[in-house]
């Protein structure tokens, strides 16, 4: 592996071999999404506890300070929208690796739709964006996307779509996690698996419990948004996950620096 390719990657993914990404990319086909109608604010006071951030370059130039030292994942994909609910699978490369490393990106990403009616063009896109990708060490990140249909997320389904992801050439995939057979989701890939959230959940522990398994199931940490930034104490909540993913915290450890990091008392992760 070339060393920009080297050096890109160890970027994200932490010398303890984990990562914590915060993805704000959700707006590129969601609109002004609950608590991210100001992406500027809502990445304000958790940024820190994050190893790098995801989003589209509209709001990397308008709502990042470009003296952010955190490494950028730029999301590459999109031009679909919920109000066409069952287009989603068409997205296309919305922008260009040259705009990517303009940016300073430290990777890319962009979403496949395995399974769906678009499931070819964007198999072939992501061939196509890790092609120009390899030339200039930047590493394709591959979103398995489910678009509305959530109850797809099993691991049979999740297994197939990252190992063809990762068959394709991206470096990372991320995926969504599952509670029967995850470890066979990552088993089959042979790049490194990240795991998204999904829609906010009811209680933070269930997010506790769902990253603390994943990561002993084999995932090296999360691209995780909505479950931190939508919840009524961000700080808590990325903190108490970070605990997960760089301290090895138990769910019921994660629960208690929650607790305290919510009460103000402030104990928490590095
Ligand atoms: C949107 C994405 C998001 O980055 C991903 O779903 C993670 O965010 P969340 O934890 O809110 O699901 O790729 O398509």
């Amino acid at each position: 592996m070339d060393w920009g390719m080297r050096n890109r990657l160890a970027q994200l993914i932490q010398p303890d071999g984990r990562a914590l990404f915060l993805p704000i990319d959700h707006g590129y086909f969601q609109g002004p999404t609950h608590k991210l109608e100001k992406p500027g604010e809502t990445i304000k006071p958790i940024l820190s506890y994050a190893d790098a951030i995801m989003l589209t370059r509209g709001i990397l130039r308008s709502s990042v300070d470009p003296t952010n030292t955190k490494p950028i994942i730029l999301r590459v994909s999109g031009g679909t929208s919920m109000a066409r609910k069952e287009e989603l699978d068409q997205e296309g490369i919305t922008t260009s690796v040259k705009e990517a490393i303009r940016l300073n990106a430290s990777a890319v990403s962009m979403s496949v739709f395995v399974g769906s009616p678009h499931e070819h063009e964007t198999l072939l896109n992501l061939s196509s964006l890790v092609n120009e990708c390899e030339e200039y060490g930047i590493p394709a990140m591959a979103v398995t996307a489910v678009g509305a249909e959530l109850e797809k997320r099993d691991a049979r389904y999740l297994a197939l779509a990252c190992r063809i992801a990762a068959e394709l050439g991206a470096r990372v995939v991320k995926t969504y996690y599952c509670k029967e057979g995850f470890e066979k989701v990552v088993k089959g890939c042979p790049v490194p698996v990240v795991m998204a959230g999904g829609p906010k959940v009811d209680t933070e522990l269930e997010v506790f419990e769902f990253v603390y398994d994943g990561i002993q199931k084999g995932s090296i940490g999360v691209n995780l948004g909505r479950n931190i930034w939508q919840s009524d104490y961000p700080v808590a909540m990325i903190r108490a996950i970070r605990s997960i993913i760089h301290e090895n915290a138990t769910p019921k450890e994660a629960q208690q620096i929650f607790e305290d990091v919510k009460s103000g008392k402030g104990r928490g992760a590095r």
